[in-house]
């Protein structure tokens, strides 16, 4: 995991800010998510929509949620330097992966698209409408409950966890399931963003809307959720006491915007910057009005102030990746 090139300390760009660099829907704070109003059959909700599959997700899944996994996806591989995972595993030998909580497919479609040999399982509580490659499947299922694949004897060789903070409601059943359906000598691999604004410049301005988001999510969310949102802080305990062995844990820090100098790290920051864009407004907007009290409105208005801290260009946000690898003994 070392030989990823991104530093701890991420350089500033000396020009960032003095020019206008923004894209023109960067401008417009709003604009993330005024293309979710299509009625699908889904249930819509303050014009997002939410699936009700066993009890729900916390998180629309429509367009908008589409567009944010899509910059999820493209910002992983970026730091990946193009690769699907970085388990230890020999390319040649895997036949069987899994995708556990897959969304929109796109880490399963691109992995089927990358290993034609290996047969790929997305599993999600969310149905899934397309099927690109002959080799991936999609099953609707809770992955915290036992696991019904079309082949029984199937064991899997990589199984993937990616971005489902907030999510979940019992992870240890969620790890025991990856366990008992591995080969031995198989890897689990999950990266999470740790909902934890740092920054390395000597003064903060103050009220930061980004920074009280951070910690209000963390003093509330999970609570109110019934779901860690935390989950980067305890998935390698977790997954050890699963029965996993040889965990290792990396942390990489993403640039919110694109004001490294580094060119990886500058694109990296412009993914993320569109993933919390097109994020924070679904992370927040049911469990907040649902359970915290708070009025459509609000949570707009604290989307909007976060946004325009982020066009500002003033403030150099990174948050932590967190990347934990286990293999099965
Ligand atoms: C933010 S999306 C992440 C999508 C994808 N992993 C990625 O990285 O782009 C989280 C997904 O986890 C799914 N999910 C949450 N809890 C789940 C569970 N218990 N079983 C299966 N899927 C679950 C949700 O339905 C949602 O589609």
């Amino acid at each position: 995991m070392d030989d990823l090139n991104i530093p701890s300390v991420i350089p500033v760009d000396e020009s960032y800010g003095r020019f206008s660099g923004l894209e023109e829907e960067d401008r417009d704070a709003s604009s993330a998510y005024s293309v979710a109003s299509s009625a699908y059959n889904f249930r819509m909700e303050n014009g997002r929509r939410y699936h009700d599959y066993r009890d729900g997700h916390p998180f629309p899944h429509d367009e908008v949620s589409e567009e944010n996994e899509m910059a999820m996806h493209e910002m992983c591989l970026l730091l990946l330097d193009d690769r699907y995972y970085l388990s230890p595993i020999d390319e040649s030998s895997l036949r069987c992966i899994a995708d556990i909580g897959t969304g929109h497919g796109l880490w399963a479609e691109g992995v089927a698209e990358k290993y034609p040999d290996a047969q790929v399982v997305g599993m999600d509580l969310t149905p899934h409408a397309r099927n690109v490659h002959p080799n991936c499947s999609f099953i609707l299922a809770d992955a915290t409950e036992e696991w019904v694949l079309d082949d029984p004897n199937m064991k899997f060789d990589l199984v993937h966890i990616r971005s489902l903070f907030g999510g979940v409601r019992d992870w240890p059943a969620l790890y025991k399931n990856c366990f008992d359906n591995m080969r031995s000598g198989g890897c689990i691999e999950q990266m999470e963003v740790e909902i934890d604004a740092q920054t390395d410049d000597p003064e903060v301005l103050p009220g930061s809307q980004i920074r009280a988001l951070c910690e209000y999510t963390r003093t509330h969310l999970s609570a109110a959720a019934g779901r860690d949102f935390d989950i980067s802080l305890g998935m390698k305990k977790m997954i050890e006491d699963a029965g996993f062995v040889d965990v290792q844990e990396k942390r990489l820090n993403l640039p919110l915007g694109p004001w490294a100098s580094d060119p990886k790290l500058k694109d990296i920051g412009r993914f993320y910057e569109r993933f919390y864009k097109t994020g924070l407004q679904g992370w927040l907007l049911q469990v907040c009005t649902r359970r915290l009290g708070w009025t459509v409105d609000q949570v707009n208005e604290a989307c909007i102030n976060a946004f325009q801290e982020i066009n500002a260009r003033k403030q150099h946000w990174y948050y932590p990746m967190v990347i934990v690898i286990g293999r099965k003994p």
